[in-house]
């Protein structure tokens, strides 16, 4: 179905548990961090363009289809660096690879963002850490599961055919019915300016996305 390929990309969470070991022991109450987060800005998704999108042919170079900005990068290590400002006493400044269980979605964007909020985050300049004095940054690694397996962060139409099955019988249930002739104007209009058929609540969101990245 044409659904599988847009909800692809809203797969955008990223998830970054910051696991407390040694340094918070002078915490009274603060133990573990989860902090979520979507990717930065992004270019249009090819998959989720409409028939009278005027940017249908736009090859986004040197960016490609839906993938983060230079604008969209600097808003994740900006978020890195926010975190770090947040959490530095309760983290302390070295990155070892138990302090910190980084996630994200198996998307580009998502993986890159993830890899500019670490890069924000953990900084080595002046610790031991620093290995390169040109380069202010360390690889810290993150793990990802495949969409298809993922039924955490992503949108579970791949993982979880159950949920495909009941988003469908809610379409052609009597509330879906209902609520469709509720706000036909909008169905209408939405059909007239984008030229989609087979309209769905998943088509407006994916097309409602594309059309805040152009
Ligand atoms: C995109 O390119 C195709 C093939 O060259 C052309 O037929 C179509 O009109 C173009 N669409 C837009 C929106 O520019
Ligand atoms: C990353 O982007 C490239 C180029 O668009 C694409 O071929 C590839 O499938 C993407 N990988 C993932 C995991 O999204
Ligand atoms: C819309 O739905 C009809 C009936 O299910 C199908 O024949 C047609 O191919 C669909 N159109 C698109 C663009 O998916």
């Amino acid at each position: 179905m044409f659904y599988f390929a847009n909800i692809a990309y809203l797969t955008i969470l990223v998830l970054l548990n910051i696991l407390c070991v040694s340094t918070c022991q002078s915490e009274e109450t603060l133990e573990m961090v989860h902090v979520i987060f979507r990717h930065g800005n992004r270019t249009p998704d090819l998959r989720s363009s409409y028939p009278n999108d005027p940017y249908l042919n736009n090859s986004y170079y040197p960016y490609g289809h839906g993938q983060l900005t230079n604008k969209g990068k600097n808003r994740m290590y900006l978020l890195g660096k926010a975190l770090r400002e947040r959490y530095d006493r309760f983290l302390g400044p070295l990155y070892t690879p138990n302090i910190l269980d980084p996630v994200s979605t198996d998307t580009n964007r998502t993986k890159m963002s993830l890899e500019l909020v670490l890069a924000g985050f953990f900084p080595p300049h002046e610790t031991d850490l620093e290995w390169q004095k040109e380069l202010n940054w360390q690889p810290i690694p993150y793990n990802y599961v495949s969409s298809f397996t993922d039924n955490t962060m992503s949108i579970p139409f791949f993982s979880c055919p159950r949920y495909t099955l009941l988003v469908h019988s809610l379409h052609a249930s009597s509330k879906g019915i209902e609520f469709r002739k509720k706000h036909s104007q909008i169905y209408e209009q939405f059909i007239e300016n984008s030229g989609a058929d087979n309209v769905t609540f998943v088509l407006i969101v994916t097309t409602y996305g594309t059309l805040t990245a152009q």
